[in-house]
Order: C-alpha cells, then sequence, then structure tokens
C-alpha cells in the first residue's frame, strides 16, 4: 500500500539527451503540449518543454498504471495544474513541475498537496538588491552577512523554497515572497516561518543540489513526516540525497517496518533513467 507522505522527484538534465530521446518523449505530448511548445522561440526552451512534460507523464504512469500518453490535465486560474482522468487511482496522484535552463524535474505522491521549483545559480544576478526588495527581512540580512562567493547559492536556495512553498499552495508568484521565511540551522535543517493562517509543522521541505549549480526545493504539506526519494536520470536513476530538510535527514531517507514508497507499477518507467 502505498504511502500518502513518499514524495518521489525525478530528474533530468536535458543537455545530455540525444535526438531519439527526444523524439521518444515528443512522442508523449498532447496536441494542446505540442501547441504550447511550438509557440516557444528557443528550441533548448522546447526541449526542455518536451522532456519535462514527457517525465511527468512517464513519472505518473509508473504510479498509476495509465499510458504516458494517456494523461489530460487541468488547469486552474492561477496556471496550477492537476489531473483530469478519471480513474480513481490516477486521480489520486498529485504532482508539481519544475523546468530551467538545461534541467527539468517532477514531484509526485498522493493526495497531499507539493510544489517544486528548480533553479541555476545565476552568478551575474545581483541578488541581494532582489533579496532587499522581495525577501522577508530576516532573510536579506543574512543574506548581506553571506560572503559574496556564497551569497547567490543561498540566494537560489531560499527563491527555490520560497517557490515550492507557492506552488504547492497553487498560487505561484502572485502571493509576496516576502510573508514566508527560511532559515538553515544548523545539521542542515531548514527552518521555516509564515503568518498565523499557515500550521507549522504541516509544511515539509526538501532542498537538493542534482548538480553543482542547480538548486531543487520540494515542498509537502502533510500531518505526516514526508519520505523524500530523488533519481537524476544523470545518475542513471540512483537516489540523491537532500542537502537540507525542515526533519532530519537520516530518519527521512529509512523506510521503516511495513511502510513501502510509493510503488512503481507496470511497464512504464521514466526512459531517461535507463537511457544516460
Ligand atoms: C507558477 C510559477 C511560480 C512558475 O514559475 P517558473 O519558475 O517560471 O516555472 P517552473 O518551471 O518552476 O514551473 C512551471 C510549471 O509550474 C506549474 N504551474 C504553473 N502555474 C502554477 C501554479 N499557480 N501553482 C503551481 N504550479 C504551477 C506548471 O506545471 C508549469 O509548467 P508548464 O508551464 O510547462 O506547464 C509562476 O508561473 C507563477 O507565479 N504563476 C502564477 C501567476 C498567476 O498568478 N497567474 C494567474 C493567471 S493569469
Amino acid at each position: 500500500m502505498a504511502h500518502k507522505s513518499d514524495i518521489r522527484i525525478f530528474y533530468c538534465d536535458t543537455e545530455r539527451l540525444d535526438s531519439a530521446a527526444l523524439a521518444a518523449a515528443a512522442s508523449h505530448l498532447s496536441i494542446k503540449e505540442q501547441d504550447r511548445r511550438d509557440r516557444l522561440h528557443f528550441e533548448a526552451d522546447r526541449r526542455d518543454f518536451t522532456i519535462a512534460h514527457s517525465l511527468l507523464r512517464q513519472s505518473l504512469s509508473a504510479h498509476a498504471g495509465v499510458p504516458p500518453s494517456d494523461w489530460r490535465f487541468d488547469v486552474d486560474r492561477y496556471g496550477k495544474p492537476s489531473i483530469a482522468n478519471c480513474d480513481p487511482r490516477a486521480k489520486a496522484l498529485s504532482f508539481s513541475l519544475s523546468h530551467t535552463r538545461g534541467c527539468v524535474a517532477c514531484a509526485i505522491t498522493e493526495e497531499v498537496p507539493l510544489g517544486i521549483d528548480l533553479e541555476r545559480i545565476d552568478e551575474s544576478l545581483r541578488v541581494q538588491e532582489i533579496a532587499d526588495r522581495y525577501f522577508s527581512e530576516e532573510e536579506a540580512a543574512w543574506l548581506s552577512q553571506c560572503s559574496d562567493e556564497q551569497r547567490n547559492t543561498a540566494f537560489t536556495e531560499l527563491w527555490t523554497l520560497k517557490e515550492a512553498l507557492l506552488k504547492a499552495i497553487g498560487i505561484g508568484l502572485s502571493a509576496s515572497l516576502k510573508k514566508v521565511s527560511f532559515r538553515f540551522g544548523h545539521y542542515a535543517r531548514i527552518e521555516f516561518s509564515a503568518p498565523f493562517t499557515f500550521r507549522p509543522n504541516e509544511w515539509h521541505f526538501a532542498l537538493f543540489e542534482p548538480s553543482r549549480d542547480v538548486r531543487l526545493a520540494v515542498c509537502v504539506q502533510s500531518a505526516t513526516t514526508p519520505y523524500f526519494t530523488m533519481s537524476s536520470c544523470e545518475r542513471n536513476g540512483y537516489a540523491v540525497v537532500p542537502i537540507r530538510t525542515s526533519a532530519p535527514l537520516l530518519r527521512k531517507q529509512t523506510f521503516e517496518g511495513d511502510r513501502s514508497p510509493l510503488p512503481i507499477c507496470g511497464p512504464y518507467l521514466p526512459i531517461y533513467s535507463a537511457k544516460l
């Protein structure tokens, strides 16, 4: 039996994929997705869009036995997608998707809201100015104390966490980034504070470093402690451990007793894991 707080994350470095992998991915896309892809100006963005949506479709298929091309999606007024298939097992899945130039990722779980965000560290950005304007006072002050070498990485880590949270809630950047505040405590711990309407114990975070200049954050709202499992296509599908979490690192990675991870079923394993 799948547990509601198993969070599966799939990450793919798209720059390493060959044209056969891209063609296989493109064959999963719906007409609507093909239209959206074809409207993108840059080839790299069309590639990333294709891989992102194919990776999502395959990852969902791995958990519900629906073929990748058969997934249908609704989109709400904030742009948040959800599953439109009628099959109850398919409908129970929740997911989030993110892409940035050269890499894509999705996260899947059952029933609880989750959000994922992926960003490349941009050393040319004047991050302190952005933080002073958009981050909480505490975050901006902490960033100002970081060394010049660390500041852009720290900024990207905070940014991805904030965006992952706003994507889990479903409102994205239409909400203020100032209202929630993250702090990095001892033992790679992520601490979080937010307005009183949030129950802090229900929100869980993990931050990954899928490659040196990329950060990936996942947020989940769950009454129980979630277990984050990330597979990276770059590492042939092997698990990648978070660099920071909102709960002790070791406990998160251990499956206990009769708990089993969200089952992978049928022939629908994400192909890129095998191909690289
Ligand atoms: C969601 C949002 C944060 C995405 O940020 P981003 O860093 O540019 O993009 P990412 O690659 O991380 O995420 C994109 C994916 O997030 C998902 N997404 C889009 N809107 C979302 C939302 N409101 N909540 C959760 N997920 C959302 C989609 O799957 C999208 O992928 P797609 O465009 O390929 O279909 C940003 O688009 C946003 O703030 N949207 C809400 C804005 C709004 O208020 N819209 C009102 C409609 S007019």
